[in-house]
């Protein structure tokens, strides 16, 4: 039994409680959505539900692969268990299609394929709208070391490449993602969440979007796409 202790953070879509265990807190997740840095605000119903299941059963095989994630179990409906991480404040992102903010800041058509994978670096600052940072800027603001970033990069590519072919086999096309890395115990853990907020997934037969782009974009459906990535990948509902 791990009881729910004091809030530590609320962010935009979930809160963290401590637990009696000063090592582990416990990701609590809600229905609210909020994008373009929260200048568009709403609820998903159930989404809190779909993501935390979702985000388990990928944390859970992700380290059956070798992945070493802030994950320890799933307590409830919209309650996770997971070690208490130093986040550090980059987002990493790795794409495999253009989308997004790829494709207006290059010119390119949504849906074009990378030759390769790419992985940016966005720095976390709500105030400044997480702008787009390099390696340069990680070493001048003292973000992490150089061999920090090199494990984030490599991790990032790593999950990429195991992701994907995993999601194929569910029907789903992994086109671009954001993960956040923490320090534990002198090592870096995959931390945060994986779900259809911080990734597009594409109907591989429809090319439909299944993910958060429905709400950004006001594309409807926006709880039934996350529905059914929840299905696609956890085999309920
Ligand atoms: P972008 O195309 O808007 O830069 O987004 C790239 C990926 O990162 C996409 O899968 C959504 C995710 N993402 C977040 O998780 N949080 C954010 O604040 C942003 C801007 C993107």
């Amino acid at each position: 039994m791990m009881e729910r202790r004091e809030k530590l953070y609320e962010g935009k879509a979930k809160i963290l409680y401590a637990t009696d265990d000063p090592d582990l807190v416990i990701q609590y997740f809600k229905d609210e959505a909020t994008a373009f840095n929260a200048l568009k605000k709403g609820v998903i119903e159930n989404k809190g539900i779909y993501n935390n299941a979702i985000s388990s059963t990928l944390f859970a095989w992700l380290e059956e692969q070798g992945v070493r994630t802030h994950f320890v179990r799933k307590l409830s409906d919209r309650e996770m268990l997971v070690r208490r991480l130093r986040i550090i404040p980059i987002e990493v992102v790795a794409r495999n299609i253009v989308a997004g903010s790829l494709a207006k800041r290059l010119g390119l058509a949504e849906g074009t394929p990378l030759p390769r994978p790419i992985v940016e670096l966005y720095y976390k600052r709500d105030d400044l709208g997480d702008p787009m940072i390099n390696e340069d800027h990680v070493a001048v603001l003292d973000l992490a070391t150089a061999a920090e970033v090199r494990s984030m990069r490599e991790q990032a590519l790593e999950v990429n490449r195991r992701l994907s072919k995993y999601l194929e086999e569910r029907g789903l096309r992994l086109i671009d993602f954001k993960l956040e890395f923490g320090r534990h115990k002198g090592g870096l853990l995959l931390g945060d969440e994986i779900t259809p907020d911080g990734c597009r997934f594409w109907d591989i037969a429809t090319a439909e979007k299944l993910d958060k782009d429905r709400f950004r974009r006001d594309l409807g459906g926006v709880e039934a796409a996350y529905q059914e990535v929840y299905r696609r990948i956890c085999g309920g509902g």
